[in-house]
């Protein structure tokens, strides 16, 4: 694989062997912090969006197998505040760096980027599109948690109109066997265009009551306050779905709860002591699908 743009790129054996390899480096991190196969490779972080997970777990994974960084965090700093345009950019970075991490506001960034530039480019989120490194670190999420993935009752809740993890995820889930349940409000329903390329037809409500109770896998965004054209309109759902421990009390006693994060109120922070609070278990286990990623890219 020379850049890794979409979750289009993988199929059910190099799901495999991401997951294999993430599982890897999950137990040299616990066993030895790391290693140094990356010593004097760089990679650099372009992040023209805010972030806090995805651009401190692909440092860290670079730092784990002994790389370094250079980390363009707010672009505004850098020369794009005079008009230099992403193609330049991401040519002047792989002249530096053996990879490059980016996200964008524009869906089709990373594509522009790859187009260019000398050194693999992993789409760490392309505005409203994907964000497969996500996805990624979701299903593996879920095998760490279930042990497997097909034969689960999948709920993806929230913005489902504008959240790209779910965009990524619910493609990705094409390569297993899922019961899919979409809970959304109208406004915010999942693209239909998206839903056409579902092999996993999913059942659709706005009231979470409908599906909850067969639940293994429950999904939780964030409604995706930067794509929303007022305020008022971004008010009016804001607050649409709110986990807490009445909804627990109605799920599965071995479900799990996952959230790509961060979460603004949909998830109560009483659920977290819950055993079924995954999703802090899910970010830990971005480091590890990071590092098998970077590994995939520009290892031997
Ligand atoms: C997500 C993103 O940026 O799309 N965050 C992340 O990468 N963990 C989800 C979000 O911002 O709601």
């Amino acid at each position: 694989m020379d850049h890794i743009l979409s979750v289009d790129q993988f199929d059910r054996d190099s799901l495999d062997k991401v997951f294999a390899s993430a599982q890897a480096m999950r137990q040299l991190v616990t066993t030895s912090h790391g290693d140094s196969r990356f010593a004097h490779r760089i990679s650099a972080n372009l992040f023209y969006e805010p972030s806090t997970r995805t651009s401190s777990s692909f440092a860290a994974a670079m730092q784990r197998l002994g790389g370094s960084v250079i980390s363009i965090n707010d672009v505004h700093y850098s020369s794009v505040s005079k008009g230099e345009t992403l193609e330049d950019t991401v040519q002047t970075l792989g002249q530096y760096a053996d990879v490059i991490v980016l996200r964008h506001p524009e869906v089709g960034a990373a594509k522009r980027a790859a187009a260019v530039s000398n050194v693999p480019v992993i789409n760490a989120g392309d505005g409203v599109g994907e964000h497969p490194t996500q996805a990624l670190l979701d299903l593996f999420t879920i095998l760490a948690e279930k042990g497997t993935i097909d034969g689960l009752t999948i709920t993806l809740l929230g913005d489902l109109k504008n959240g790209r993890t779910v965009h990524s995820l619910a493609k990705l889930l094409n390569h297993y066997n899922v019961q899919l349940r979409f809970v959304a409000p109208a406004s915010l329903a999942f693209p239909d265009d998206l839903a056409a390329e579902l092999t996993n037809q999913p059942e659709v409500s706005e009231t979470l009551d409908d599906f909850v109770g067969e639940t293994d896998i429950l999904y939780v965004t964030r409604v995706q306050k930067e794509r929303f054209a007022s305020e008022d309109e971004y008010s009016s759902v804001k607050d649409s779905y709110v986990i807490d421990t009445n909804t627990l009390a109605k799920m599965k006693k071995d479900a799990a709860i996952l959230h790509p994060l961060p979460r603004v109120n949909e998830i109560h922070p009483d659920v977290d002591s819950d055993p079924r609070a995954a999703y802090f278990r899910q970010m830990q286990n971005g480091l590890f699908v990071r590092m098998a990623l970077i590994d995939m890219l520009i290892g031997k």
